[in-house]
């Protein structure tokens, strides 16, 4: 019963969500202007402002050609003058203004956006962070969040901009002299239906660039890091050849890109030229238009006014191109923050008190997917303080079984319970942070060997954190540091050894003082004198020396015997099924035992 009604719930926020229609994901987007919308609304009257005085001045210029310079009259000519100057000073001013609030205002949105999808992305399960490849998600945080800032921003104001400044124009194209406006602006439809016809073409372009760029980036991101295996099985040549392909298909598509692009301007300029001509033609032949021959000053105005008028047009048709890239990057970002975590806290947990360290599995199914069972039937009682070994060949379920614990996956069928209380019942917070988890592969963060240790309690103190170190056997080796505890560590931890990374992490545990550990043996082969500090360190850590409660229960994935052999509980694990249960004496001498097999295999080193 409960597990068919746990599994669907387990399933459900695996998939992407799908995309919403394009009307949603646009006002969606726009909600993240709203805490700036004041400022921008200032931001944009300042751009009106400024597109307004810019597109005077080529209104005054033929006033002050046709009335003053050309006719020789002096009167009015410096008041007018006198007013350009004021006009391009108040301009400027605006440029400075707006330039700072329009980037003040895109870094905060781009802020919220990243703090957003960070707060997110930190609260999605394993599930998530196992399948989504990092570069991937990497490509939210950076190129889409730009993009979407951009548009919000910079892309808003240059539409605000460029539909002002046509409108303008064209307004005051149609008070100097009508009849040329329009034979003028016959070559706008031609050069409108050039850029609808090329920009969906480009768009689709610099889709496939963008497409390439990804893989290229998480062709990146996998071999920078895996460069150690690269390395070791000389496979620097083949991941060149690999690196170059993607290389150079990024190249082979911009190209394409390029190409079609590189009709676009010549045709943008021949439609621009050709109204120039047109305009030339006639002033050159001094033909009448609507009644009066063109004076110089008209023909600089409409010279000026036909150059502003085409650039933002141009720019005006690329806005389909921005939104659909927009778009894009809209739907990727939301898809990511609409990701349910897999592992939510049920709507009515309550935060689990501290615990004495009960755990039980009852009949316990799970499963990475559908397809197959990782658990299978689990029941177990792991009493306060009690030590407990699993063991079992590679792949049997041991990670697994351990990781349940701390619920970073729901089980799909029974119950696992913590001091009687379901762990889906209790807030995972108040889980995890009476649980001390020391992984496999422990990860140490770049940053200072004191910070790492108090990873687990920010607040602990120095002398804490030294204690804790003293405690897990790496005092010593960090003293003989360059900077001791202050030794900032390389990303990962890469100058450390599996060892040490491995005695951090437990003084790491130590510090945090939860009531159950539980510990990843690693199965790296480690020298025997690394072997005894990290056994008498987890000892330690077990024993609990300074806690008032008395031992911790811990679930150790143990691979030496040394360690095994103290167990409370031995649990044999097979293909996902415990498979014997008990302590060294009883199952040492079980006839056809696995633990029987693998003592006398270890006794006689095979
Ligand atoms: N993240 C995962 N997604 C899908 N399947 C997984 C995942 N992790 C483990 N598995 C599968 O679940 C099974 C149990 O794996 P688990 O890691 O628990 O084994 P293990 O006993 O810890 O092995 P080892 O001794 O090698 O660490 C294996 O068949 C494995 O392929
Ligand atoms: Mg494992």
């Amino acid at each position: 019963m409960l597990r068919s009604l746990v599994k669907p719930l387990a399933r459900a926020g695996q998939d992407e969500p799908p995309s919403s229609p394009p009307r949603h994901t646009l006002s969606r987007l726009f909600s993240y202007l709203r805490p700036y919308r004041l400022r921008m609304l200032v931001t944009l009257g300042i751009y009106v402002v400024c597109v307004t005085l810019t597109q005077l001045y080529p209104f005054i210029d033929r006033k002050l050609i046709d009335e003053h310079i050309a006719v020789g009259n002096p009167d009015g000519f410096l008041p007018l003058l006198f007013l350009a100057v004021v006009m391009h000073a108040v301009n400027w001013g605006g440029v400075y203004v707006r330039l700072h609030l329009i980037q003040r205002i895109s870094w905060n949105i781009l802020v919220d956006l990243r703090q957003q999808l960070f707060r997110h992305v930190a609260g999605l399960s394993f599930k998530f962070h196992e399948n989504e490849p990092v570069g991937k998600t990497m490509t939210r945080f950076i190129g889409d969040a730009n993009t979407l800032n951009d548009f919000l921003t910079n892309q808003v104001a240059n539409v605000v901009n460029d539909v002002m400044s046509g409108l303008i124009v064209i307004v005051l194209m149609f008070a100097i002299n009508p009849t040329l406006t329009l034979i003028a602006l016959c070559m706008l439809p031609v050069l409108t239906a050039i850029g609808l016809y090329m920009r969906p073409r480009l768009y689709e372009g610099w889709e496939r660039v963008r497409e390439n760029m990804t893989r290229f980036n998480i062709f990146l991101a996998e071999n920078i890091a895996g460069m150690r295996v690269i390395q070791a099985f000389v496979r620097e040549n083949v991941n060149l050849g690999q690196f170059q392909a993607a290389n150079q298909r990024v190249v082979t598509e911009w190209m394409k890109v390029i190409g079609l692009q590189s009709w676009f301007s010549p045709l943008v300029e021949i439609t621009r030229s050709t109204a120039l001509v047109i305009v030339l033609f006639i002033a050159a032949n001094r033909l009448g238009v609507g009644g009066e021959v063109l004076t110089v000053g008209t023909l600089v105005a409409f010279t000026a006014y036909i150059n502003n008028l085409w650039a933002p047009i141009s720019t005006l048709t690329n806005m389909y191109v921005v939104l659909q890239a927009t778009l894009a990057s809209a739907d990727k970002v939301f898809q990511l923050l609409d990701t349910q975590p897999t592992v939510t806290d049920a709507p009515n947990a309550v935060a689990l008190p501290p615990i004495k360290g009960e755990i039980v599995f009852d009949h316990v199914y799970f499963g990475y997917d559908e397809s197959r069972n990782a658990l299978e039937d689990v029941s177990l009682r792991i009493a306060p303080g009690q030590l407990v070994a699993l063991v079992g060949q590679t792949g049997s379920g041991k990670t697994t079984l351990a990781s349940l614990v701390c619920r970073f996956y729901d089980v799909t069928g029974g119950r696992i319970t913590v001091d009687g209380y379901d762990v889906r019942a209790v807030t995972q917070q108040s889980l995890r942070s009476q649980i001390g988890v020391v992984l496999q592969e422990p990860f140490i963060f770049s940053d200072t060997i004191a910070n790492n240790i108090r990873y687990g309690r920010p607040d602990a103190t120095i002398e804490e954190v030294i204690a804790a170190a003293k405690q897990a056997n790496c005092h010593d080796f960090i003293m003989r540091l360059s900077d001791g505890y202050e030794t900032v560590a390389h990303e990962r931890g890469s100058q450390f050894s599996v060892g040490q990374r491995q005695l951090l992490s437990i003084a790491r545990a130590i510090l945090a003082d939860p009531r159950v550990i539980v510990l990843d043996e690693a199965t790296s082969a480690v020298d025997t004198e690394t072997e005894r500090l990290i056994q008498d360190a987890f000892e330690k850590l077990m024993a609990a020396e300074d806690s008032p409660h008395g031992r911790r229960t811990a679930i150790v994935i143990a691979h030496r015997l040394s360690t095994i052999r103290k167990a409370d509980q031995i649990v044999v694990l097979k293909h996902g099924r415990i498979v014997e249960v008990g302590n060294h004496q009883t199952l040492v001498n079980k006839p056809g035992g696995y633990y029987a097999a693998l003592v006398r295999a270890q006794a006689t080193g095979h």
